[in-house]
């Protein structure tokens, strides 16, 4: 595993350089006018596709750009997102990622999150710790009162956002404050580091999660969807919390929430 892992890591460290050096790059949309993609995701996903599944044979491959493969339970797979925060990168802000998950079954066994504007690269394997530019990292013990609150308000599906907006309006009153960023895979590192404290996404792909699931589990930390595990297959709510505590009272109200919106079908 470590040698796969050092691979790895050297992967995603090239493909952050081909993020922040690409000169010429065009932007398009994808099913709604806000769902950015860019000939820099297409470029490093059809990279990252050739070199990851050439260290696994037969390993397939799920990227937020390409098609969805058939997942068996026998398979190994890698779940990848080439830019997690493609708006921030359409637009010139300094924050986006390249997340890396290799899976087995419905289990993230190594996760790399390379930040090539901050030179931050976030691992974890399974069972082993997690590590940010190869030191041991740890979330906090923060309680509720002095939590900051990573939160998005439902960008592509605004039919959702009214139930985000009183998940973070109640949020705002217990904790010390909100942020948004823009790369929920970013974002999830930040709390496995201990900078931030939870998370609540209303839906998330698995390569926006993937990968800083492992990490924030190995620093300690915990993950959830509203209904169970977080699923590597199909999108789902996400919530992460440094503290078991801290994820009872995120849930509590997230499941509070989607219920008071019947309307919009989500599973509790
Ligand atoms: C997005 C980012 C963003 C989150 C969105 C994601 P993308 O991924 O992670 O923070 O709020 O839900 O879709 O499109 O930049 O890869
Ligand atoms: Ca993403």
């Amino acid at each position: 595993m470590q040698e796969l892992l050092e691979k790895v890591i050297a992967l995603a460290e090239e493909a952050g350089r081909m993020m922040t050096s690409e000169n010429d790059v065009t932007i398009d949309t994808k099913g709604t006018k806000d769902n950015y993609v860019t000939s820099t995701d297409i470029k490093i996903e059809k990279f990252l596709r050739e070199k990851l599944t050439s260290l696994i044979p037969g390993s397939l491959f799920m990227g937020e750009e390409g098609d969805i493969p058939e997942i068996t339970d026998d398979c190994q797979y890698w779940i990848v997102d080439p830019i997690d925060g493609t708006t921030n990168y359409a637009r010139g802000i300094p924050a986006s990622v390249v997340s890396i998950a290799l899976a087995e079954k419905d289990t993230v066994v190594l996760g790399v999150v390379h930040n090539p504007y901050t030179r931050e690269t976030f691992h974890a394997t399974i069972g082993n710790g997690a590590f940010l530019n190869g030191k041991p990292i740890h979330v906090s013990s923060r309680k509720k009162q002095n939590a900051l609150v990573s939160l998005a308000w439902s960008t592509y599906d605004k039919k959702k956002a009214p139930l985000c907006f009183s998940v973070s309006q109640r949020l705002y009153y217990v904790c010390e404050d909100l942020r948004r960023i823009g790369t929920a895979a970013y974002e999830m590192c930040l709390l496995a580091k201990g900078s931030s404290d939870m998370l609540f996404e209303i839906r998330l792909s698995p390569w926006d999660y993937a990968a800083a699931s492992r990490i924030v589990k190995e620093a300690g930390g915990f993950t959830s969807s509203s209904v169970g595990d977080l699923d590597l297959k199909e999108p789902c709510t996400v919530i992460v919390t440094n503290t078991e505590t801290n994820m009872d009272f995120l849930k509590t109200i997230v499941v509070d929430e989607i219920r008071r919106y019947p309307n919009l079908g989500l599973k509790y």
